[in-house]
């Protein structure tokens, strides 16, 4: 379960999430909407370990988040969440899988079980072809299923998507909205994902609307 507590984030004296108060449970599928700029990338990174909020407190099963030893954080993030920003965050100086694999040493599965997730995931991504190439010599698209790709391949217990769907063509979203949905039924993986279509957004059990600095 993440909790977010009387969460506060300004930058610059200028206040973007006002007490939020969030509570996901365990295999939801939760959506965030709102307009540019209402904070939702911010409250992404907050719920993910990311981002300090400046007030308030964010647990993970109850563990608080920021309190975390570096070393427990990383590897908490290769075990237990799998997180695709909105700029993908892909390493261009790594092959896809190269980019896959980074954190490979901190995770708890046998090395073959995240082989076996990145043909099979890259399979249903249809990036397969990807997977040897290094990020600049891909489409927008490719990289953005590629970062989802990554994001899947240990095992996550919550999926965290900033706007997943936002660089792909109608075909490809349904793709990714059908996996996504398989992994959160199948696998009782957690997601909350940021989204400004209607019809991604309606693929959770759960939308939440940014509404003064908080999502309800
Ligand atoms: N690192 C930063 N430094 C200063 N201001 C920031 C920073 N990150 C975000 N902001 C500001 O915080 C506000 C919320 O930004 P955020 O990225 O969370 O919005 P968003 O809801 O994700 O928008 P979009 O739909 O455009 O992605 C914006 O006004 C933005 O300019
Ligand atoms: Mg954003």
């Amino acid at each position: 379960m993440i909790q977010l507590q009387n969460v506060e984030k300004g930058y610059n004296g200028e206040s973007v999430l006002r007490g939020v108060n969030l509570t996901v449970n365990d295999g939801e599928y939760v959506s965030v909407m709102g307009r540019s700029g209402s904070g939702k990338s911010t409250l992404l990174a907050i719920l993910g370990g990311f981002l300090q909020p400046d007030g308030g407190s964010v647990t993970w099963d109850g563990e608080d988040v920021y309190a975390m030893s570096a070393e427990r954080m990383a590897r908490m993030r290769c075990n237990k969440i799998g997180f695709v920003f909105q700029s993908f965050r892909l390493v261009n100086t790594l092959t896809v899988r190269d980019n896959i694999l980074l954190p490979g040493h901190l995770s708890n599965l046998p090395r073959r079980v995240v082989w076996d997730n990145i043909e099979r995931h890259a399979h249903d991504l249809a990036i397969e072809s990807s997977l040897d190439k290094y990020p600049d010599e891909l489409s927008g698209g490719q990289c953005q299923r590629a970062a989802i790709c990554r994001a899947l391949c240990f095992n996550p217990c919550v999926l965290i998507l900033d706007e997943p769907t936002g660089a792909l063509d109608a075909a490809n979203e349904k793709v990714v909205m059908a996996l996504l949905k398989r992994v959160n039924e199948e696998c009782g993986t957690t997601i909350v994902q940021v989204t400004h279509s209607n019809i991604v957004a309606a693929n959770a059990h759960r939308i939440l609307q940014m509404t003064d600095g908080a999502p309800v």
